[in-house]
């Protein structure tokens, strides 16, 4: 299965903390954002991962996290040069993707999950993972049967059928790619990841997990403070000594792409 970080986006809803970096690029207590959403993948297993970014702070990515060999994984790195929707993730990496499995994260999405289980007992069609919330019109939210089987999904609904609440993490099957390239913008003029997973739906192929632990948008004041609360109080975080002779390759990467 290959591995998808989605950390493009203006970041508009933290401004002025996003005039000068991304988003994902910002701390979340010791670390940059996006070190969470790598290290849950990693976790998981996931070495060959796509990081699709925004171009104006592009060559930051890189200068942060260099090839993925410190990591022990395989980094390729994408720009989004304009914001359309999730589901332009699959676009942008439909040659990244081949003909794979793959598990999309959104940058900016902090979880204490560990996800290898579902991975491992992924085959075909879709998954989300939902967590119940108290204001699910934030959200993509999934409305399930008493055996899990999921009824309906809507994009921020102003009256919610449920409280669960689509995090930012999804499993698709290999035919992601080709259904993406046959969506329609929604009204907003995006690709939504709730219209994709709709197209799996309608052929009772989405199934939908409720997540145990914490889960995390940080993409606004509140929740990036709280991110960092969670992050401090249960110790998350990827293990600095791994890092260290990261930034000789880096430069080497670099130059390589003359950043
Ligand atoms: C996006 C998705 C939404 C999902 C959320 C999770 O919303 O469109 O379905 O629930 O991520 O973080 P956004 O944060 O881009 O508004």
């Amino acid at each position: 299965m290959k591995g998808i970080i989605l950390a493009g986006g203006t970041g508009t809803r933290l401004h002025p903390l996003t005039k000068v970096t991304s988003k994902q690029l910002l701390p979340v207590y010791n670390q940059p954002m996006i070190y969470f959403p790598l290290q849950t993948l990693l976790k998981a297993g996931i070495k060959d991962i796509l990081i699709i970014v925004a171009p104006d702070h592009s060559g930051d990515f890189v200068n942060l996290l260099g090839s993925g060999k410190q990591f022990g994984a395989r980094f390729t790195y994408e720009v989004q040069d304009k914001p359309e929707g999730l589901a332009q993730a699959f676009l942008i990496g439909s040659e990244f993707i081949g003909d794979d499995t793959v598990a999309m994260i959104l940058g900016d999405n902090i979880f204490t999950h560990d996800f290898s289980p579902s991975i491992k007992s992924f085959k075909t069609g879709a998954k989300v993972f939902v967590k119940e919330v108290s204001d699910p019109e934030r959200f993509g939210v999934v409305e399930m049967d008493e055996s899990g089987r999921v009824i309906t999904i809507e994009e921020k609904p102003e009256q919610p059928k449920s409280r669960l609440a689509q995090t930012g993490f999804y499993l698709f099957d290999q035919t992601v790619v080709e259904r993406a390239q046959n969506l329609k913008p929604s009204k907003r003029g995006e690709l939504e990841i709730v219209d994709l997973a709709k197209t799996y739906l309608e052929k009772d192929e989405l199934s939908a997990e409720i997540l145990p632990g914490e889960w995390i948008d940080a993409g606004t004041f509140e929740s990036l403070h709280k991110a960092s609360t969670i992050v401090r109080e249960n110790d998350l975080g990827i293990d600095f000594n791994h890092l260290s002779s990261m930034q000789v390759e880096i430069q080497d990467i670099k130059k390589k792409i003359s950043l």
